[in-house]
This record gives C-alpha cells, sequence and structure tokens, in this order.
C-alpha cells in the first residue's frame, strides 16, 4: 500500500524490536527502505531478528543489548547511534505487563512494569529528543500504548497507569517540542496476538474460558488484529507525508474498546485457584525469558 522508498535514508529505533509487534513494526519499515536499529534485553533474540529481516527485506538492522529501566545504559547506546548519524525517529515498543489482582501486587511488582513502560519510555524519549534539539534536527516519536489510557483497566493497574503517563507524555511533548520540529503520537493497539503478550495476558487453563478476548465476541468487527495491519500504521506514522499529526492517540481494535469499558472486568468470576495458575504461567514465561538473557 505504500510506495517502496517510502521511507528510505530514515533511521528508526524501535525499542523491543526483537520480537511481537516491534519486530513486525520493524518488518514494515524495512520493507519501505528504512534503516532500523532494533534494541532489546536478549541479545540472542535481537540478533537473531535483525538476521531473519535482513535476508527476508535486503535492508539495514543493527541491534543493542539494552534494558530501558538503565538510563545510563540508554545515554551510552544514544551516544554510540548518533555516531552513524542523528535518528529520525523512535518508537517507544517495549513494555512488560501481567495479569494480577492488584492486592496481590508487592512495590517490586509494580516497579517492575512502572520501570519499564513509565520510567524507560521517558528515558529514551527524553535521550532522544536533547540529542535533536541540540543538533536542531527534526525528530518524530510513536508510543505505542493501549486503549486502557482512556478507561483504565481491572487487573493490569500498573500497565494502565503507566501508559496513561506516556500518553500525558505525547500529549505534552507534542506541544513542548512542536515548535523545534519534534513531533510525538502514540498507537493504541487491540488484540494483535503474540507470544510474549499472550503468555501474560490470555493464560490458558481452567480458567482459560473466564478470560476476556477468548472470542471475539467483544470486537465489532469479529476478529483480532493482523500484524501487517499494524505495521502498516505505524509505517504511515513514520513518513514525512503525514508529519502534521502531532499528539495523537491512534487506537487500531476493530472498535474493541468503545465496546468493552470494562477490560478485565469480567474476571472478578476467577476463584482464588485461577489466580494462583496464572501467577504460576506467568511465572514459567519469565523464568524462560530470564534463561535466554543469561
Ligand atoms: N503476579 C504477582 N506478582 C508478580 C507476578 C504475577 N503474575 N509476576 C511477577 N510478580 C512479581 C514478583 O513476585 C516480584 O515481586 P517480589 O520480588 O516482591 O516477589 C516482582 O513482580 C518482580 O518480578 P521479577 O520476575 O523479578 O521481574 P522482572 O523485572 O525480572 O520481570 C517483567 C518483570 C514484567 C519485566 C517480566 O514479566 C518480563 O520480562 N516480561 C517480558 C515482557 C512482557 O511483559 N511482555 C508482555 C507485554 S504485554
Amino acid at each position: 500500500m505504500f510506495k517502496e522508498d517510502l521511507l528510505k535514508g530514515k533511521r528508526i529505533l524501535v525499542t523491543g524490536g526483537g520480537t511481537g509487534l516491534g519486530k513486525t513494526m520493524t518488518r514494515g519499515f524495512l520493507e519501505v527502505g528504512a534503516e532500523v536499529i532494533i534494541c532489546g534485553r536478549r541479545k540472542t533474540v535481537v540478533d537473531e531478528t535483525a538476521e531473519e529481516l535482513m535476508k527476508e527485506t535486503g535492508g539495514k538492522v543493527s541491534t543493542y543489548q539494552i534494558d530501558i529501566r538503565n538510563a545510563d545504559a540508554i545515554e551510552e547506546m544514544m551516544d554510540d547511534i548518533w555516531q552513524g548519524g542523528p535518528l529520525d525517529s523512535l518508537v517507544n515498543n517495549a513494555a512488560g505487563n501481567f495479569l494480577s489482582r492488584t492486592e496481590d501486587l508487592s512495590s517490586r511488582a509494580f516497579d517492575a512494569i512502572a520501570n519499564i513502560v513509565f520510567h524507560g519510555t521517558f528515558y529514551m524519549t527524553n535521550a532522544c529528543g536533547k540529542r535533536w534539539i541540540a543538533g536542531g534536527h527534526k525528530g518524530n516519536v510513536l508510543s505505542i500504548v493501549t486503549t486502557w489510557v482512556w478507561n483504565g483497566s481491572a487487573y493490569v493497574v500498573p500497565s494502565a497507569m503507566s501508559k496513561a503517563g506516556v500518553t500525558a507524555m505525547t500529549q505534552g511533548l507534542a506541544v513542548e517540542w512542536g515548535p523545534k520540529g519534534i513531533r510525538l503520537n502514540a498507537i493504541a493497539p487491540g488484540p494483535f496476538p503474540t507470544e510474549g503478550a499472550w503468555a501474560r495476558l490470555r493464560p490458558t487453563g481452567s480458567y482459560g474460558d473466564k478470560l476476556p478476548g477468548k472470542g471475539t465476541d467483544q470486537i465489532p468487527l469479529r476478529r483480532d488484529g493482523k500484524h501487517p495491519e499494524l505495521a502498516n500504521l505505524a509505517t504511515f506514522m513514520m513518513a514525512d507525508e503525514c508529519s502534521y499529526i502531532n499528539g495523537e492517540v491512534i487506537a487500531i481494535d476493530g472498535g474493541q474498546w468503545l465496546n468493552s469499558a470494562g477490560n478485565y472486568g469480567q474476571l472478578d468470576q476467577l476463584t482464588d485457584d485461577d489466580w494462583i495458575g496464572i501467577r504460576d504461567q506467568i511465572k514459567s514465561a519469565n523464568a524462560q525469558d530470564k534463561l535466554q538473557r543469561g
């Protein structure tokens, strides 16, 4: 749907670009000529994705291993990236989330989410913004949020709070940095199945039937999102041809949030045992990730 060289000459950094939606968007940008830098916590994962996508598209991908909770490490990475020239765009995609009753969360559990989504997204954005401003370069920030930023969501409260903060950042900086040639927008995706999110937000088991989103009845268009559809919207948001869009949050969810304002509200039917089962499944997904991080 785009001309082949739509993003030719653009350098785009995608956080969490090794898997899931980050990988999908990276592929989309490469297909229309961008150079993409992906970063993530697991070096082998980002490296394997880079290799796969370079082969598939013939584009250029470089990688950094980084935990975006670490502001100093972000500064070092940005210095290194800027050695090769300024970035044109930043895609804040890296996130963390898991289903839990809020009363079961320790302060460390809250911090595990907030440090990635709320703090990490700010660190990344400001690290790019101050370099763009100092160098007099235009910039473009696209953050992946959720529709929960408008109506909250039960059982994912730290994520909803943090993503709402990212939305406030997007709107505030759209005004503050707009005069300096930097625009900020966000996409709020509905259900686009990925391994990482589904292990933490769609655990299976006896409680699986009680989870919203198991079917697609709640979604007016009666289906999940297809990954290339998200890539298309993100690619559009990267293009200079639509650079008058600033400070917006755009939902791509088949109309789901208009039809399900309570989000995970239905989970009040779950039993204590269901919650133990959910927690165990999330723990095993986290342990698997940690093994890969070494
Ligand atoms: N319910 C309640 N508490 C939980 C939990 C759950 N399902 N899973 C983890 N926690 C708690 C832990 O018990 C711990 O608290 P404690 O030390 O007080 O016991 C705290 O959260 C931190 O856990 P830990 O495993 O050390 O966190 P981490 O920082 O290594 O990883 C994430 C946390 C969120 C980063 C992890 O889930 C992850 O790596 N996710 C991958 C990315 C992702 O979430 N993708 C999906 C996005 S939708």
